[in-house]
C-alpha cells in the first residue's frame, strides 16, 4: 500500500479538495484506495457525502486504541473508495493523547494491521502541525503539498519543510515529498504566473506539472457531498484532477487532447460564461 498524505499547516489551499478528488480519481482508475479524514472539521467526510448521522465509529476512536482501524472503514458512492470518517471530537484528542506513550506513532501502528487491503491510502491533514499531523507524517510514505496561488503562498513553508526534517529524523527517515500541487490558479493574473515561477524556483522539478485552475464547479461539488467526478467529471477541474492522479500514478492521460477539449467546451458554458475555458488552453 502507497500511503500518501495531503499536508499544508495553512488552511484553505485545498487540502481536502485535493484529497478527495486524487483518492477518488484513484479509486476510479482501478485501485484500490482508503481515505482517512484527519482534520476535525471533517470536511473530508461530507464531502464525500458521509451522513454524520451513519458514523458509528471515527478516526478519533481510532487514535485511542478504542477500536481497530478496520472497523471505522466505511463505504462511499464509489465502488472502490472507502473512508475512515472524521468527528469533530477529534479536535481533544490533541490534548487527550499527550501523554501517552508512543503518541506519535497510534495511526501508524492502527494503518499497519491494514497494509495487504488497500493499494492506496490518502490522508487528509488538519491546517496546523500538531499531534495528529505528526501522525500522518509518521505514517505515510510521502506528502503532497498543495500551494494556493496567492499572495504569501511561499508563508509558513519554511515551517512544515522544518517539521518534515524533524520527523524524518525522529520518527519516519523514509518520509520523502511526493509533490508540491499549486491549486485555485486563475491565469488571468499575473500572480498567479509569479507564484507559481516562485514556488519552482524553490521545489524545482517536485511541482506538478498538472496546475488546478479555480473553478466554480470544484467550490461547488462538496455542498452536494459529492467527489467533482460524480458532480461534473465532464468540468475542467474533473480533467485537471484526473490529469493529476495519472501524474501521480505515472500513466498517461487516456485520450487526453480529446477530454480537455470536451471539458474546456463544458467549462466554457460553466456559470462564469468563457472564463475557464481560458485556463484550460493555457495550461492543459
Ligand atoms: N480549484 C478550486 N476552485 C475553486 N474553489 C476551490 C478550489 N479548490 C478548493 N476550493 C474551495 O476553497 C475552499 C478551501 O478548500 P479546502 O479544500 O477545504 O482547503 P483546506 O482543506 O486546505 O482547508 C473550499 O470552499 C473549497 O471548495
Ligand atoms: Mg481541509
Amino acid at each position: 500500500m502507497k500511503k500518501i498524505a495531503i499536508c499544508n499547516q495553512k488552511g484553505g489551499v485545498a487540502k481536502t479538495t485535493s484529497a478527495v478528488n486524487i483518492a477518488t480519481y484513484l479509486s476510479l482508475k482501478g485501485k484500490h484506495t482508503l481515505i482517512i479524514d484527519l482534520d476535525p472539521q471533517a470536511n473530508t467526510t461530507s464531502g464525500l457525502g458521509v451522513d454524520k448521522a451513519d458514523i458509528e465509529h471515527s478516526i478519533y476512536d481510532v487514535l485511542h486504541e478504542h477500536i481497530r482501524l478496520d472497523q471505522a472503514i466505511i463505504k462511499t458512492q464509489l465502488e472502490r473508495l472507502f473512508i475512515v470518517p472524521s468527528t469533530i471530537n477529534l479536535t481533544g484528542a490533541e490534548v487527550e493523547l499527550v501523554n501517552v506513550m508512543g503518541r506519535e506513532y497510534r495511526l501508524r501502528k492502527a494503518v499497519s494491521e491494514m497494509e495487504r487491503e488497500f493499494d492506496y491510502l490518502i490522508v487528509d491533514c488538519p491546517p496546523s502541525l500538531g499531534l495528529l499531523t505528526i501522525n500522518g507524517l509518521t505514517m505515510v510514505d510521502s506528502l503532497i503539498i498543495p500551494i494556493q496561488c496567492e499572495y504569501y503562498a511561499l508563508e509558513g513553508l519554511g515551517q512544515l519543510m522544518n517539521t518534515v526534517r524533524l520527523i524524518q529524523e525522529n520518527l519516519n527517515s523514509k518520509l520523502r515529498i511526493e509533490g508540491v500541487l499549486m491549486t485555485m490558479a486563475d491565469f488571468r493574473t499575473n500572480l498567479t504566473k509569479e507564484v507559481i515561477n516562485e514556488v519552482k524556483r524553490h521545489f524545482g522539478d517536485k511541482v506538478y506539472e498538472t496546475i488546478i485552475p479555480r473553478t466554480v464547479k470544484l467550490t461547488e461539488a462538496p455542498g452536494f457531498g459529492k467527489p467533482i467526478a460524480l458532480y461534473d467529471g465532464q468540468s475542467l477541474g474533473a480533467t485537471k484532477y484526473e490529469q493529476l492522479t495519472c501524474e501521480i500514478l505515472n500513466i498517461p492521460l487516456k485520450n487526453k487532447n480529446e477530454e480537455t477539449e470536451k471539458a474546456e467546451l463544458v467549462a466554457s458554458k460553466e456559470v462564469n460564461g468563457g472564463i475557464e475555458e481560458d485556463y484550460g488552453k493555457k495550461i492543459g
